[in-house]
């Protein structure tokens, strides 16, 4: 267990989510949850709880690993919006002694906890990517980005490369895709055949 204080947060991340967010995640949620692998995607179906789980693990990365940054990016800030709006409904759900512990300072697009964790909310723009040195990585909608190469080859994978070497652990990218979109690579074949 991490402890703030008096509270404690569960290392496993199912615990995790149990315990603060009273949810009990499906079989395949609680896959994703545990998968420790570099890079991931997502592909279900609509409603099957993609948005839910990747809120959580969000979550559950940045209570778990002090002064990490993760970076939700998504097609357009919008879009990027509706997966940090969910990330702050769970912090809202969450009882107040474990808020006063665990966030330091909540803003619309930027969430940083008593840990020096961080999860920044950003739209899908090279411009305003670069820069950035983060953990982990968490894309929604990865099939619907534009100038997806140009994102992923020279700005994400540099940064989370970086880190992981800065750090001495593992940067992973979440590529969360909706709707029958496969991973990045086939994205694009799928792209270039239709
Ligand atoms: N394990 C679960 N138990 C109960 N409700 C869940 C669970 N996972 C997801 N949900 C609910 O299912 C609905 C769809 O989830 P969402 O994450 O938005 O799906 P997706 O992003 O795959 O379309 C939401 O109302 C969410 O709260
Ligand atoms: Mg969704």
């Amino acid at each position: 267990m991490g402890a703030t204080d008096d509270i404690t947060v569960p290392q496993d991340p199912v615990e995790f989510v149990r315990a603060l967010f009273k949810l009990d995640p499906k079989e395949y949620q609680a896959q994703l949850l545990e998968d420790k692998s570099k890079r991931i995607v997502v592909r279900w179906s609509r409603q099957a709880g993609k948005t839910t789980t990747i809120a959580l693990r969000a979550l559950w990365y940045a209570f778990t690993n002090p002064k990490s940054l993760s970076l939700i990016v998504a097609p357009s800030l919008r879009q990027s919006m509706i997966l940090g709006d969910r990330v702050q409904d769970y912090l809202a759900s969450l009882q107040q002694d474990y808020r006063a512990a665990l966030i330091d300072r909540q803003q619309r697009t930027v969430i940083r906890f008593t840990n020096s964790a961080r999860i920044v909310i950003l739209p899908n723009s090279p411009q305003l990517l670069m820069g950035y040195t983060a953990h982990q990585v968490i894309c929604d909608e990865a099939a619907f980005f534009r100038e997806d190469e140009l994102v992923f080859y020279n700005v994400l994978y540099p940064m989370l490369a970086t880190t992981a070497r800065a750090h001495g652990r593992e940067a992973s990218m979440d590529c969360q895709t909706q709707g029958g979109s496969a991973s990045c690579d086939s994205d694009r074949q799928q792209r270039a055949a239709g």
